[in-house]
């Protein structure tokens, strides 16, 4: 299937990797390619620049946003989720219509003015905002951005390299959750889900429910913070 991947950051870099394993035919989209090929220091992540990723992944190609929306049969969100729905509301009507979006970006806001009372243990120390938050989700904002255009929110209470490596954890037995208002969209995620190797996914109903899932954010890092390394998370019932 023809992937657009939109996004060049840690997580999208994941889903790229993996698809092209799985035998899609991926296109990741950027600003802009020229700048960022040509970017040479680690973003403040610490992910290195693109242009090695690339190097060594020469079956992905890399384009605009907008192109690579337009070549994607199904396209997947991970553009910077404060970022995200002006992104994606610029691009032209018809590149990502009638198409399933997976997003997995939280709408988290970095350094902000009361930083100081939030030490954090991220790279510039402070615990990031949620916007929006508790009545809307990122999800929703770009479900309404984009009405022509089925979304479906998943992968997002994940590292994404565990997404496309559940088996890393207690032999892939463990629990990923999706929400949308379209059943075709999470029929799409959950097939992609199954093909990396998840079995256990509980689907939480209408899109609002994105709300909880971007939500548990603060939660799982702390849960990484507390424990050191990745982990699965088990839905026992
Ligand atoms: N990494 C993970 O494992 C993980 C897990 C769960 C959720 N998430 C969430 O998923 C989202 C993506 O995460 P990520 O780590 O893959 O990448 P990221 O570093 O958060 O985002 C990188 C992408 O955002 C784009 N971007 C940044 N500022 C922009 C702007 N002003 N306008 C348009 N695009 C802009 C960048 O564009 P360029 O390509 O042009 O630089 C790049 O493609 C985030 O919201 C993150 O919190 C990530």
């Amino acid at each position: 299937m023809k992937i657009a991947l939109l996004g060049t950051g840690a997580g999208a870099r994941c889903h790229a990797a993996k698809l092209t394993t799985l035998g899609h035919q991926v296109t990741v989209g950027t600003r802009d390619p020229k700048a960022t090929l040509a970017r040479t220091e680690p973003d403040m992540m610490g992910t290195e620049p693109f242009a090695g990723f690339l190097a060594a992944h020469p079956q992905l190609t890399l384009a605009t946003f907008a192109d690579a929306a337009e070549a994607g049969e199904l396209v997947i969100n991970g553009i910077d989720g404060a970022n995200a729905v002006t992104a994606l509301a610029a691009l032209p009507v018809g590149a990502l219509a009638d198409k399933t979006l997976i997003d997995y970006a939280v709408p988290y806001v970095y350094q902000q003015p009361d930083d100081a009372e939030n030490p954090w243990p991220t790279p510039w120390g402070a615990m990031p905002h949620l916007d929006p938050v508790d009545t809307d989700s990122l999800a929703e904002q770009i479900q309404r951005a984009l009405p022509h255009t089925r979304v479906v929110k998943a992968f997002v209470t994940q590292e994404q390299e565990t997404v496309v490596h559940p088996a890393e954890f207690g032999d892939g037995d463990h629990t990923m959750f999706l929400a949308g208002d379209h059943d075709s969209a999470k029929t799409a995620a959950t097939e992609l889900l199954n093909a990396y190797g998840w079995s256990d996914i509980i689907d939480l109903g209408p899109l609002q429910a994105a709300r909880g899932l971007e939500m548990y954010a603060h939660f799982h890092t702390a849960l990484g913070l507390a424990l050191g390394h990745r982990f699965g998370v088990k839905i026992v019932r």
